[in-house]
């Protein structure tokens, strides 16, 4: 396993995708991380990320000490790099010669990060992003690598396996740099590379046998992927000692709570509570309109409903979460102020403190294709596993304005007519998200020689690698125009459709 300390790069997180996707296990750390825990993780290397400081600015973070102390191999990127040179008796000074963005580095020395893949004499690609740069190395390292703006964009000390790049390998704007980590792990800090899903579930369930023993576990489950290979993995470790309990609000799409339930009941026997809430939620989201209030009374609801029937169950010692690794990496944030909320979220993390259950959250480790690729490993179907995420609060952010009953069926035929397009023009796994949104106006339309006075609805598609930002997905106009016709033909009530084109940011993939 390898270990990343995190000095607070934007692109951290990229290291451990690349290093997973070869087969290695590691974990990101903040910078802070103490000895004693660096130790009893027992990692066969060490990488050291970018950060946003500057390594000549006063108290600028440094590496623990003991990083260069254990006999491991060392990789410093970018910030990782720098900060190396300047603990091993090196010099870093600002560049008058900034680099960010695409760049070509020389290669002008062997070593065994580019072994099959940078050969000596090469030109290769890198993605730069640098103010900083190392300009005296310490002792014991040589130049490898070479940029205009970054004449020791690559370092290395053979003996002791320390290495420095000023690049960024974990991007794909490096076409190789991926390759180069993998050296690392497996040639240089001799990591086995042999991490596999199948391999993770067996332990994984395991480790939940040993820490439910003969306790009785719950999990809310959505629908969604997180929740729903939470349920199988854990009702692979304990059986029924698992009741999943399904919140139905009324707001879910087409089938969907039918699917749930076929799928979680019928097919892999889990003990499943099915509660139909629909009436409680409408009933409380009448006259609702504001998209905060909306949020909060769900959210609200979602924990009464929640809880009552954990209590009907006679209660249980574990609570199961789908909780995944981005949610619970450190973060490493400089600044740390309070940053403003531009949605509350609501999803079954959320459960109140008083419910005081010990929490079993067997997916803490993994990102989210991994969680994709552990629900194949279990036999989930792929419609199930593969499908695009669905917000806590439903349908109700999709219907601008009161929601209602009639609302959300008119919503739910829309939406599932434009989905069903997506799939069978095959487009559906290259966007992030789709949906429908029922518009709170009506337009006048004409059909054969009547005219018409009705709904408007929107189309939503993106692509998006982490919902935090997002692109508009570019239809062609003959598949949007096909939906549309589809929609207003089959949909009584809708005589208006429009695209909503708006970016992440300045826009949110929701509406409300
Ligand atoms: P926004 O609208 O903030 O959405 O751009 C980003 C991503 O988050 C999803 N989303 C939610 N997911 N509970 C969730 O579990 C929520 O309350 C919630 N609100 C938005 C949204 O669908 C998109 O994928």
């Amino acid at each position: 396993r390898i270990l990343i300390l995190d000095f607070g790069s934007q692109v951290t997180q990229l290291i451990a995708r690349r290093l997973r996707e070869t087969g290695v296990y590691c974990e990101i750390w903040p910078y802070t991380a103490t000895e004693d825990r660096i130790r009893g993780f027992g990692p066969k290397g060490i990488i050291l990320s970018g950060g946003p400081a500057s390594v000549t600015g006063a108290e600028s973070p440094r590496a623990p000490q003991v990083v260069f102390e254990m006999g491991l191999p060392v990789l410093g990127i970018c910030y990782g790099q720098q900060a190396m040179a300047a603990q091993l008796g090196g010099e870093v000074e600002p560049s008058d010669h900034r680099e960010f963005g695409r760049a070509f580095v020389d290669v002008i020395a062997d070593c065994s990060l580019f072994e099959g893949v940078w050969p000596k004499g090469a030109r290769e690609q890198v993605w730069m992003s640098h103010g900083d740069r190392v300009t005296r190395l310490p002792s014991g390292f040589r130049v490898v690598a070479a940029s205009e703006g970054a004449p020791m964009a690559a370092c290395a000390d053979e003996t002791r396996h320390f290495y420095g790049v000023q690049f960024h390998p974990e991007v794909v704007h490096t076409p190789h740099g991926a390759q180069l980590l993998k050296n690392f792990a497996l040639r240089v800090a001799g990591c086995r590379g042999d991490w596999t899903m199948a391999g993770f579930k067996a332990e994984a369930i395991a480790r939940i046998r040993a820490q439910v023993g003969t306790g009785r576990v719950i999990c809310g489950l959505s629908g969604g992927v997180d929740s729903s290979v939470a349920a199988v993995l854990i009702h692979e470790a304990i059986g029924d000692q698992l009741t999943c309990i399904y919140v139905d609000h009324g707001l879910m799409r087409a089938n969907e709570s039918e699917q749930v339930v076929a799928t979680f009941r019928d097919r892999f026997n889990i003990r499943l509570v099915h509660r139909d809430a629909s009436d409680l939620f409408l009933g409380q989201l009448s006259g609702v309109t504001d998209p905060e209030v909306k949020r909060k009374t769900i959210g609200r609801l979602f924990i009464e409903v929640f809880e009552e029937e954990q209590v009907k169950l006679g209660g249980a010692d574990f609570l199961a979460q789908g909780t995944l690794y981005p949610d619970v990496i450190e973060s490493v944030s400089a600044t740390g102020g309070p940053s403003v909320t531009i949605k509350s979220h609501h999803n079954v993390g959320g459960l109140p403190s008083h419910m005081r259950m010990k929490l079993v959250e067997p997916l803490r480790e993994l990102f989210k294709d991994e969680v994709r690729a552990l629900g194949r490993e279990l036999g989930i179907p792929e419609a199930i596993v593969g499908r695009h995420p669905f917000p806590g609060p439903g349908l109700a952010i999709r219907i601008p304005g009161e929601v209602t009953r009639e609302k959300a069926d008119l919503l739910r035929k829309v939406d599932s007519i434009y989905l069903e397009e997506i799939r069978n023009a095959g487009l559906y796994d290259a966007i992030w998200q789709a949906f429908a949104v029922l518009l709170p106006v009506r337009t006048v339309g004409v059909m054969g020689d009547g005219r018409t006075y009705d709904q408007a609805c929107a189309l939503r598609a993106v692509t998006s690698t982490d919902g935090m930002t997002a692109d508009v997905y570019p239809f062609d106009m003959g598949f949007l125009t096909r939906v549309a016709n589809r929609i207003v033909n089959e949909v009584r009530g809708i005589n208006r459709v429009t695209y909503d084109i708006t970016s992440k940011p300045p826009g949110t993939i929701e509406w409300e």
